[in-house]
């Protein structure tokens, strides 16, 4: 008797494996998140994020320049805002040159064909630290949406590409694109973060950009009256499809690691491409453990970026984007 099947035979040199091998990483797969601050020449390390930095808008156009040369074609955006320009309303948000709208610009101005995505939320503008408008401890989910589209609109008339609304309001994506539609900006679309999970994943994002919720009486201190139960997977299904119905041209699961059979999900039952967003605590815990020197650092990044492919991601908003290009 013998192994009917010898599957080592496929294993059994790099050639063979690169012959046989199903998924792979390159360029074209990422998506850059950069955050922006006011100032200049200012690239602040971010403290839980290591070797991850918040960029003045000089330095930023410097940077674009740099991923557009590793092959590196999209960014998304996302700006500290100044504790004194935050409310309860936004208001900033939708300042024509308020610090998204310069971004946006710098970034076109410096590489013209670079992708811009931008960030479509309330928090880092808002004295509560939510998605949302507060009113009487509640996130308010349909005033929020009318103030999201106006930020939509604001970013596409500073030449965004594509907005991502990650919110988790419910309607926000037919509202933003009745409002980007009414003002002709017909080719601006929207990647909507549809399947975005109450994870505890994003707090060195929070520390990024000092947009934590509150600790305050009657203010809801988490996001979980908007953004999924962990727990649920048909959910994520149906946010989508909902998207999609709406006008989503992309949706996306977030995060990335702890939710790939959701991206498996997705992958298999929608028609428009599918994002996935690798977390700010998915990079500080790899940086965390290397540095320790627990984990190969490389490998262990490759490993995960590949199996978000795997999953089925058509593409991975990731910090990790330049370190695993540099590998490719
Ligand atoms: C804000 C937003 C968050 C992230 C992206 N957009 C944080 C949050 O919802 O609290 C998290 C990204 C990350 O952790 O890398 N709406």
């Amino acid at each position: 008797m013998f192994p009917l099947q010898r599957y080592r035979r496929l294993r059994q040199s790099e050639a063979i494996r690169a012959l046989t091998r199903e998924h792979y990483l390159s360029p074209n797969d990422f998506i850059v998140p950069l955050f922006v601050v006011e100032g200049k020449g200012v690239k602040d390390e971010i403290a839980s994020m290591p070797n991850y930095f918040r960029f003045s808008l000089d330095l930023l156009a410097k940077e674009v320049k740099e991923l557009w040369q590793m092959g590196l074609k999209s960014v998304l955006l996302f700006v500290k805002v100044d504790e004194r320009l935050k409310d309860n309303r936004g208001e900033e948000a939708v300042n024509p040159s308020g610090l998204m709208q310069r971004a946006i610009k710098t970034v076109k101005d410096a590489v013209p064909e670079m992708l811009v995505m931008t960030d479509v939320a309330l928090d880092p503008y808002s004295v509560y630290g939510h998605d949302g408008i507060v009113d009487q401890g509640k996130i308010v989910n349909d005033r929020t949406n009318s103030f999201l589209a106006q930020m939509a609109l604001s970013h596409a008339q500073a030449g965004a590409d594509f907005v991502a609304p990650s919110d988790m309001m419910d309607g926000r994506v037919l509202e933003i694109r009745s409002v980007l539609e009414d003002a002709h900006f017909t080719d601006v679309g929207i990647m909507s973060y549809s399947a975005k999970f109450a994870s505890a994943f994003y707090g060195p994002f929070r520390d990024a950009l000092d947009s934590a919720p509150v600790d305050v009486k009657d203010i809801p201190k988490d996001k979980k009256t908007y953004q999924m139960d962990p727990a649920n997977r048909s959910e994520a299904l149906k946010e989508a499809f909902t998207d999609i119905d709406e006008g989503a041209d992309i949706v996306m699961v977030k995060p990335g690691l702890c939710y790939l059979d959701i991206v498996r999900d997705l992958a298999n039952e929608v028609e428009v491409p599918v994002a996935v967003y690798q977390v700010s605590g998915e990079y500080a815990m790899i940086k965390a453990a290397s540095e320790k020197g627990w984990l190969n650092h490389d490998e262990v990044m490759l490993e995960q970026l590949t199996a978000i492919k795997r999953a089925g991601a058509t593409m991975i908003a990731s910090y990790f984007a330049k370190d695993a290009v540099k590998l490719l």
